[in-house]
């Protein structure tokens, strides 16, 4: 995908990889569309990348919110035309054991990472196909490749993901829809502030892991350069991307190891 005279929309857009996505596309001369449930956070991201040429439409949109996500899908079709790219991050991250989370909680992290996410994809996806295709990025994430402790429903979000748009991929190659499924590792933002613990609350601090891992700058070089080629699936990090590896040709290192992880 060359992103140049494209129409992109970014969820998750006001901030972390959201953000740093939408103003490294910027740079090739593009028109976004930014959504997130935070608007302060997409005026910043708007102002940021007026600078480099591009223009953003700033949409505020709950991804929890199933009918929003269709009326809003109809009037920016209605109002750009075309969705050339449709690149979703808005997600929430968990900081709880499975014997102490509620089910409440299961659900919500399901419905904002998983069935928000296909809804907006179900919502844009015949306006692709009828002006002859568009590529379509979810974010999924390394422990949407193996469980992690403390974020069973977060893993189990993740790994939904691959299943239903590795489906929507098989079903809709011949309408030139492109998928990729981008896999990031551990990449500094605020997604380990905002996750839920047991009791539903913000977890409200940085992990260490997270700290120590990639900037969402560089993150967004990694990606964007995954888009480009279209690649189906892109893995995004460091060194902690070799669990990957060790998961798929290793597993029962991987099933020794997986008892012993630092999950914060
Ligand atoms: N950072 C990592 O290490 C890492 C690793 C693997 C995968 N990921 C995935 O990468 C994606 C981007 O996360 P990030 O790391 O860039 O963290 P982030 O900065 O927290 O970005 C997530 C964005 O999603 C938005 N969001 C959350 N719930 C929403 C909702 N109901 N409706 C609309 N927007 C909502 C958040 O907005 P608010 O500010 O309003 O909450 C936030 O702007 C997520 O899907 C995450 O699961 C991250």
């Amino acid at each position: 995908m060359n992103f140049t005279d494209k129409t992109i929309w970014i969820t998750g857009a006001a901030s972390g990889m959201g953000r740093s996505v939408a103003v490294e596309i910027s740079k090739s001369h593009a028109r976004l569309i930014i959504s997130d449930r935070d608007v302060v956070g997409l005026n910043e991201t708007a102002a940021m990348v007026i600078p480099h040429g591009s223009e953003a439409i700033v949409v505020v949109l709950d991804m929890s919110d199933n009918q929003l996500i269709n009326d809003t899908v109809q009037k920016i079709v209605m109002e750009v035309g075309r969705i050339d790219g449709l690149y979703q991050f808005a997600g929430i991250s968990q900081r709880s054991l499975v014997v102490d989370t509620p089910i409440e909680n299961d659900r919500k992290i399901m419905e904002i990472n998983f069935f928000g996410v296909i809804a907006l994809a179900k919502a844009v996806l015949p306006s692709m196909i009828a002006q002859g295709g568009g590529q379509m990025a979810v974010t999924s994430s390394l422990v949407g490749k193996f469980g992690f402790p403390y974020r069973s429903a977060y893993s189990a979000s993740k790994h939904a993901l691959h299943g239903y748009f590795e489906s929507l991929m098989a079903e809709n190659e011949k309408h030139n829809i492109r998928v990729s499924i981008l896999i990031p590792g551990r990449i500094q933002t605020n997604i380990s502030k905002f996750a839920l613990d047991k009791d539903g609350k913000e977890y409200g601090k940085m992990d260490a892991g997270q700290a120590n891992g990639i900037t969402a700058e560089k993150a967004a070089r990694q990606i964007c350069k995954g888009l480009r080629r279209e690649n189906k699936e892109v893995l995004v990090g460091g060194k902690e991307l070799l669990m990957l590896y060790i998961r798929r040709f290793l597993p029962s290192l991987y099933y020794k190891l997986a008892v012993h992880l630092k999950p914060t």
